[in-house]
């Protein structure tokens, strides 16, 4: 299965570690989104996608990127960092959607901690310092090997 993960990382580069640690296990090929034409999705069978989340969703980089898109019938997973991991669900909800209405199947989620200092969290030195840490890496790595199981 050839794999291409697609990723936005622009807070503290946290989502970009998660990307690289993924894309490791499923030796994929990987790029910042805003750097690919969305025709690059033709020659793989996979897409991951993943950002930091940004005000509860993924960066909008990845839904412009889906909005040049025509449908398909790939397999598609998403990934994220959060400063509130727990509400994964929700927060991948509008590109889960954005994703199923392009008719991808989604084959996995994953999301963990990331390093937040946006707004109030900078006063007080930040949200989970050190992560994504090696734990976090080690947990990408094993939802990867569960996405080859697929
Ligand atoms: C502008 C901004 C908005 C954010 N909004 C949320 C949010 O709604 N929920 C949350 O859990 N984390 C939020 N965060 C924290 C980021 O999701 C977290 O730091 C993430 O790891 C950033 O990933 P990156 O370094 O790959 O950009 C926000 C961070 C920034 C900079």
């Amino acid at each position: 299965m050839k794999t291409l993960i697609l990723y936005k990382s622009i807070h503290h580069k946290n989502t970009e570690k998660i990307a690289k640690a993924i894309a490791d296990v499923l030796k994929a090929d990987i790029y910042d989104i805003d750097k690919v034409n969305p025709e690059i999705i033709k020659n793989y069978d996979i897409i991951g996608f993943g950002s930091g989340i940004y005000f509860g969703k993924h960066h909008k980089s990845l839904f412009r990127f889906l909005d040049k898109i025509s449908k398909t019938n790939k397999k598609a997973f998403i990934f994220s960092t959060a400063g509130f991991p727990f509400l994964k669900s929700m927060f991948h909800k509008e590109l889960r959607d954005k994703l199923k209405n392009k008719g991808f199947e989604i084959v996995g989620e994953f999301c963990c901690k990331g390093y937040h200092t946006y707004g109030i969290f900078k006063l007080f030195g930040g949200l989970n310092k050190n992560h994504p840490n090696e734990e976090d890496i080690k947990k990408a790595k094993e939802f990867a090997k569960n996405i080859l199981k697929n």
